[in-house]
């Protein structure tokens, strides 16, 4: 049976990319997992998000906001375990025992860890050096065979795998699983709408490069209508979007929102100039984001029910925790 975990970050707003590379996809799993009976588990990952400052006021309402995102987009909190990290301290302790290991050069290697340290990496967190390290414990403790992110988590997911398998091996056991990363559908990496081959981000310092699952239905035109294309008109045929890389991200987020595949996309919309399809887009994404938003909106009404919720699912994600945190003591030879 398959064991799903997956998080996100409360460090900001959610964007579209957020909602098309991870929430959609959770939904899914959770309807699979509610199929096939195996358990699905979805965190905000507070303690991540501190790794660079957050404002503490921000952070309660952005984790609540998150929460309000995951149940607006779909997931049922009667279908999937939905907490917050810190409520459930074993993923600490976890990452403490993979703090050692890990080794100090799978984490300079680290894509994310680069890019967001900079220049300066003496002045950043050591957390965030870290973070890694906490996010295959996150997996781990809950012995989760399947991971669905976005493109940009496959490294820290092939990481989890080598902290596995190096424990597994320095021990001698067979205890941890080698996870496998679930990257799946037409926007596995939504890019930013000013600059093609930037991601879109949380974290981008222009908001017109980004959707926010917030943003109303002129905000969002406004950005579709503004976003970077080139001047010639529409491909029939996914090879004529090589090369340009605006109008591909434009079809991907079609599609993705449209449940179709960039082909069937194109084979509809080829020919069309930027001026007839981005109008097609804004309608398309006003349908499928505004419920949501309003549906959040309605939540973060009732802060304390969402609480509420984040700790009814803490106790159910401690349930499954506690065991493998306490079977890996044994194996390290911890006195209990
Ligand atoms: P975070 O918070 O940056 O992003 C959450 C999820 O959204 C996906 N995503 C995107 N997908 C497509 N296009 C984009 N532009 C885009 N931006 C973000 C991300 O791939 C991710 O799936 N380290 C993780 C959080 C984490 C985690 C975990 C994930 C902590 N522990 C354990 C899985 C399992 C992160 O920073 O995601």
């Amino acid at each position: 049976q398959p064991r799903v975990f997956s998080g996100i970050q409360p460090s900001g707003g959610l964007t579209l990319g957020n909602y098309l590379g991870a929430m959609r996809r959770f939904v899914d799993w959770q309807d699979k997992g509610l199929n096939d009976g195996f358990e699905t588990i979805f965190c905000m990952v507070d303690l991540h998000a501190i790794t660079v400052w957050q404002d503490p006021e921000a952070l309660r309402r952005q984790t609540r906001e998150l929460a309000a995102g995951y149940i607006a987009s779909g997931l049922d909190p009667a279908k999937a375990i939905l907490f917050n990290q810190s409520q459930v301290h074993e993923h600490t302790q976890l990452a403490w025992i993979f703090n050692c290991i890990a080794r100090m050069g799978w984490m300079q290697r680290m894509t994310q860890w680069k890019d967001k340290a900079g220049k300066n990496q003496q002045n950043a967190s050591l957390g965030l050096f870290a973070y890694p390290s906490l996010m295959a414990a996150d997996i781990l403790v809950y012995h989760a065979t399947h991971v669905p992110v976005g493109e940009d988590q496959k490294q820290h997911i092939e990481l989890t795998r080598d902290i596995a398998i190096k424990f597994n091996n320095d021990y001698g056991v067979d205890f941890f699983p080698v996870t496998e990363p679930v990257i799946e559908g037409a926007a596995t990496r939504v890019m930013s709408l000013r600059d093609g081959s930037k991601k879109m981000s949380k974290s981008d310092p222009s908001d017109m490069a980004r959707i926010n699952m917030t943003d109303d239905a002129d905000a969002i035109a406004q950005k579709i209508r503004k976003a970077r294309t080139d001047p010639e008109a529409l491909p029939s045929e996914a090879d004529g979007l090589e090369g340009r890389a605006e109008a591909r991200n434009l079809v991907n987020i079609y599609a993705a929102l449209a449940d179709q595949t960039v082909d069937q996309v194109l084979a509809d919309v080829g020919g069309k100039q930027f001026s007839e399809f981005k109008p097609m887009l804004a309608e398309l994404a006003v349908a499928k984001l505004s419920p949501i938003s309003t549906e959040m909106a309605r939540l973060m009404e009732a802060p304390d029910e969402i609480d509420a919720i984040l700790r009814n699912g803490a106790e159910r994600a401690r349930a499954i925790a506690a065991p493998v945190l306490k079977k890996t003591y044994d194996i390290v030879g911890m006195i209990r």
